[in-house]
């Protein structure tokens, strides 16, 4: 019998970002399918409420490395330390990642420069310093985590969407590099998944009503279903996918008019 393509047994992953949202989720997942996980994050505290929980479910695979994506040192650190622990790394999902809603006229040079160093600088970092162990392995796959607003425009989250917007130009740089170095690099565009990182923006909110009308499933994501995508980008189901952003947004970059949907948002379906 043929082996599940999707099985991840055997597969270490790192997660930046992976003691909360779509990462933990991602940590959730991979764990299910059976790999090994690497969860990190800035905070201790977070990293041990996600990391015993996982245990529960998943023992010895699973642990905890701080990570801060800005900084050089620290993701070389991390990366060395998941090594040590797990003896390689197949799998770097770059998570980590924030917003900052405010007028293009308010916002300052900073905001960009702290956006761009966390989701791009910060991702670029990370699957560099993975990439040189996937290289010296048996190759691997780095999955990027983008938005809807890689594509299309959200309104007053200008230096997130263009940081995100790179995000997916530097999917395609790395792909194209690294694949003689049997690295995939892939990206998911993710659509409306309320988190700690937008959920006080959508939820029951002006601008969340708007997203829903734009939303042909007319509903917001859930975490489990970004990483079902991510475990496809991990796998070997996805074996000749490389330079490739996967949409998991309910239709939403796919919509230009909303209206017909726009009746029966807030219904069940
Ligand atoms: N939720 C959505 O609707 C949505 C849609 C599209 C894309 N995304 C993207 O998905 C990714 C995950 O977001 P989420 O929704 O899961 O939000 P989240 O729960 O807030 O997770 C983001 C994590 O990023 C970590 N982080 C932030 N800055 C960091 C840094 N400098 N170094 C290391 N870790 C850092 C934070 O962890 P610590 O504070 O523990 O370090 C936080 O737990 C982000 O890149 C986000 O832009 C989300």
């Amino acid at each position: 019998m043929s082996k599940d393509s999707f099985d991840l047994t055997g597969r270490v992953a790192f997660i930046t970002g992976g003691a909360s949202g779509l990462g933990l989720a991602t940590a959730e997942a991979f764990c299910a399918r059976g790999a090994s996980v690497a969860i990190g994050s800035r905070d201790e505290e977070k990293i041990e409420a996600a990391t015993s929980d996982l245990r529960e479910r998943a023992g010895d695979r699973v642990e905890g490395v701080p990570i801060d994506v800005t900084d050089d040192a620290k993701v070389a650190l991390a990366i060395d330390a998941t090594v040590q622990r797990f003896g390689r790394i197949d799998v770097l999902v770059n998570s980590a990642g924030y917003t900052v809603r405010k007028p293009a006229f308010e916002m300052t040079g900073d905001d960009f420069n702290r956006m761009y160093d966390t989701h791009l600088t910060g991702s670029f970092r990370c699957a560099k310093c993975a990439a040189r162990v996937m290289a010296d392995g048996d190759g691997g796959s780095i999955i990027n985590v983008a938005s809807v607003s890689s594509v299309v425009d959200v309104i007053e989250v200008a230096p997130y969407a263009a940081a995100k917007s790179a995000v997916m130009a530097l999917t395609r740089s790395l792909a194209n590099e690294w694949a003689r170095h049997r690295v995939r690099v892939n990206a998911l565009i993710a659509g409306f998944v309320p988190t700690d990182l937008n959920r006080h923006l959508i939820v029951g909110t002006d601008r969340g009503r708007r997203v829903l009308e734009h939303t042909p499933m007319a509903r917001f994501g859930e975490a489990r279903e970004v990483a079902s995508a991510a475990v496809f980008l991990a796998s070997e189901a996805s074996s000749f996918v490389t330079g490739h952003g996967l949409a998991v947004d309910g239709g939403f970059s796919s919509c230009g008019v909303g209206d017909s949907v726009a009746p029966w948002v807030g219904e069940a379906p």
